[in-house]
């Protein structure tokens, strides 16, 4: 068995080494005093950052006073392309209006509506894994194929083999391998007046995605006006009014919607996914423990399978914990602050990281070991509520939380009990930081059909 833990952090590292280590090694290059402390600081040319660990500090940026902290535009600058207005990127009257408009749509009675079309993505995902058994298979690639498709079907009632939704999913792979890491942006010493450059290639794998996707919108609100448009995800956002004024999204806030929903939704589970299976695969106990429990998914398509599948979520919500999609999320301070009697001032960046603060040494038991079955203690069980963070908290947690929370164990338990994972060596996944926490150079196991 290989355990996930390091083999030692460096103890203190240079500003412009951390920058360097941080696209290397996520896991072993982080300092490990960054693991110990409530909060430290890096000081660049223009501006201060603070990575906080402490949980009522991170309390107060994400739960208690959002609207001091407010997201950091140096975040966003890499994504606007893409992205242009969408939820994951506004603030304030803007942002609250669209939450209006999209939470209704993820509520959890929602999630019932939508659970048929994930099962068939992970009937699907099983399917197109029967050729692939016995070699050894970078599943990522698979992951986010599986996930891409959860997303079409639920938002659009198509499925990845769509000849629109493929040339997105393609588009995508394309803009992602451009992007560098959005997060280090946040460390960046570059002062705002300097104009920023994108990667060749962004701009137009950027428009092309969102003409594609604008494609699909249109064609959805004519079909919404002619009375035939599906009851699903989109249908639901586009004919939501804003309950304060009424309101609707037009076709371009629609495509900003659609375009996170696709990002947000996609990248961040195949990453979980991915990073679940190969911890499955180098603790064969935990899996076969998942597998046993998945035959509870033989008595057919119903969404109360879901309460039976409880090893596999909480196996699901350790991977989470261990390798959180998102890695770190960034705020800036819109007034001074005293945290910890260190001054904050205004437009200093505040870095929460759910990689810290999911493995720090002071506030979880045995941190770094993978341990499903930690989620049934005390230990655990505080540490849920005061430090673990995959979706980010407060009025701001991510939309699609208790969607990924079904998605996730479903299609790992449909996954396992048809395939057993196995681990290959001299091929030990690296984690680093792309828009997710990916492994350098991909996760591969090895797929063996169970009889
Ligand atoms: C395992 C899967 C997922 C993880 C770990 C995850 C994590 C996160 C995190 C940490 C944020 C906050 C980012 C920040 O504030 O900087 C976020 C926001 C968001 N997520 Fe997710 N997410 C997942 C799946 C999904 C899915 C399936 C959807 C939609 C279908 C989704 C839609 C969104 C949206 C729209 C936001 C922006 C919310 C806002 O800023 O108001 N996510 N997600």
């Amino acid at each position: 068995m290989i355990p996930p833990k390091p083999p030692s952090r460096p103890d203190k590292v240079s500003l412009r080494r951390y920058l360097k280590l941080f696209r290397q090694d996520l896991l072993s290059a982080q300092p490990a005093r960054l693991y110990r402390a409530w909060m430290a600081e890096f000081r660049t040319p223009f501006f201060r950052s603070f990575l906080l660990n402490q949980p009522n500090l991170v309390q107060t940026v994400l739960k208690d006073r959002p609207d001091d902290f407010p997201k950091s535009s140096r975040i966003s600058e890499g994504l606007r392309p893409l992205l242009g207005n969408s939820v994951f990127l506004t603030n304030g009257e803007t942002w609250k209006r669209q939450r209006r408009i999209i939470d209704p749509a993820f509520e959890g009675g929602r999630l019932r509506d939508t659970f048929p079309a994930m099962w068939q993505a992970s009937e699907a995902a099983v399917a197109r894994l029967q050729t692939m058994t016995d070699k050894p298979l970078e599943i990522e690639e698979h992951t986010s194929h599986a996930a891409a498709d959860v997303i079409f079907r639920t938002l659009f009632s198509i499925p990845i083999d769509h000849e629109v939704a493929s040339r997105v999913f393609s588009r995508f792979r394309a803009y992602q391998r451009a992007q560098p890491i959005l997060n280090l942006a946040a460390f960046i010493p570059l002062p705002r007046w300097m104009p920023r450059f994108y990667p060749k290639g962004t701009k137009e794998n950027a428009a092309e995605i969102r003409s594609l996707i604008g494609q699909l919108t249109a064609e959805r609100m004519a079909a919404i006006k002619s009375g035939t448009a599906p009851d699903d995800l989109a249908t639901k956002i586009m004919t939501t009014p804003d309950p304060l004024t009424g309101d609707l999204f037009d076709t371009e806030e629609m495509v900003d919607q659609v375009a996170i929903f696709f990002l947000a939704g996609h990248e961040t589970s195949a990453s979980a996914l991915a990073w679940t299976l190969y911890l499955m695969a180098i603790y064969p106990d935990w899996q076969e423990r998942v597998a046993e429990e998945a035959v509870a998914l033989d008595a057919g398509m119903a969404f109360s399978v879901m309460s039976k599948l409880r090893l596999s979520r909480d196996v699901f919500r350790e991977a989470l914990r261990l390798y959180p999609p998102v890695p770190m999320m960034v705020r800036e301070a819109a007034c001074p602050e005293k945290f910890r009697d260190r001054d904050v001032p205004k437009g200093a960046q505040m870095v929460l990281s759910p990689w810290h603060l999911h493995r720090h040494e002071r506030l979880w038991d045995d941190p770094d070991a993978f341990k499903p079955d930690r989620w049934q203690t005390e230990n655990g069980r505080t540490c849920q509520r005061e430090a673990y963070i995959p979706f980010s908290s407060g009025p701001r947690v991510c939309t699609g939380a208790g969607f990924a929370m079904v998605e996730g164990p479903l299609l790992l338990s449909m996954l396992l009990r048809n395939y057993r994972v196995e681990p290959i060596d001299g091929r030990e996944p690296v984690p680093v930081a792309h828009l997710t926490v990916r492994a350098k150079s991909g996760i591969w196991v090895k797929l063996r059909k169970r009889t």
